[in-house]
């Protein structure tokens, strides 16, 4: 097998990724920096990623994580908070959340070891619709829904179409679902903000086809073979 599918199948990183390792001379064969993307690993050679030995193939794995707050979706954090992998810790594979959730934002987070479907997912051509419940502080006027949907300025980078419904208006706030296409670092506190209607709590409910539905907080459930199908033909 080519030594890039060797490596993402092993969970270590995309083809693409693993062919930026490969070429920058983090991968070694039997002890010898090994620079050819192509090269075919036999049963018998050992395949190192900067001085560590991979610990040979995994079956990939598709989880569907229900994200708490208060968690981080990096794999490590020097200021001690809690991770996602924390949660999926029963699992025998080396996990990796598909894009990210903020720290205060609880929903629908993809966990793979598959570095291809990675890589699919959160590249911007494929980037898939996520859907958000977003409550919001204050009322939302009919112009204020009309620049969600058609566009706002979130500092520098104007938003392309959303979906946008009110779900439930309150008093003094608004149940919102919002569903955007790209994924700016925190762009839906950032659009609501841009409104006049910070968000007081946020959950991802739907990436893409594949929905939150009853999983629990800090619950996780194994994606079905057909939201893996559609993941990777996104
Ligand atoms: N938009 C946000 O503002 N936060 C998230 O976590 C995801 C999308």
């Amino acid at each position: 097998m080519r030594i890039n599918k060797y490596l993402s199948q092993a969970g270590i990183a995309s083809r693409r990724k693993a062919d930026d390792l490969i070429r920058s001379g983090n991968i070694k064969v039997n002890g010898a920096v090994m620079k050819e993307p192509g090269y075919d690993v036999k049963d018998e050679d050992v395949v190192e990623v900067n001085g560590r030995p991979v610990e040979g193939m995994q079956k990939p794995v598709y989880l569907l994580l229900n994200k708490p707050l208060g968690v981080i979706t990096s794999v490590k954090d020097d200021k001690e908070r809690m991770t996602v992998n924390e949660l999926v810790k029963d699992v025998d594979a080396r996990l990796f959340p598909v894009g990210r959730l903020d720290y205060n934002t609880t929903g629908a987070l993809i966990m793979t070891n598959d570095g291809d479907l990675t890589y699919r997912v959160t590249h911007p051509r494929h980037e898939l619709d996520k859907t958000y419940r977003a409550l919001v502080k204050g009322i939302l006027s009919r112009e204020k829904l009309a620049k969600l949907r058609n566009g706002v300025d979130i500092g520098g980078f104007v938003t392309s179409r959303a979906r946008v419904s009110i779900i439930k208006e309150g008093k003094n706030s608004t149940l919102v679902e919002i569903s955007i296409h790209e994924g700016k670092n925190r762009q839906v506190r950032k659009m609501f903000a841009a409104v006049g209607n910070p968000v007081q709590s946020l959950t991802r409910i739907a990436i893409g086809e594949v929905r939150l539905g009853h999983l629990k907080e800090g619950h996780y459930r194994k994606l079905t073979p057909e939201e893996v199908q559609y993941l990777k033909n996104c």
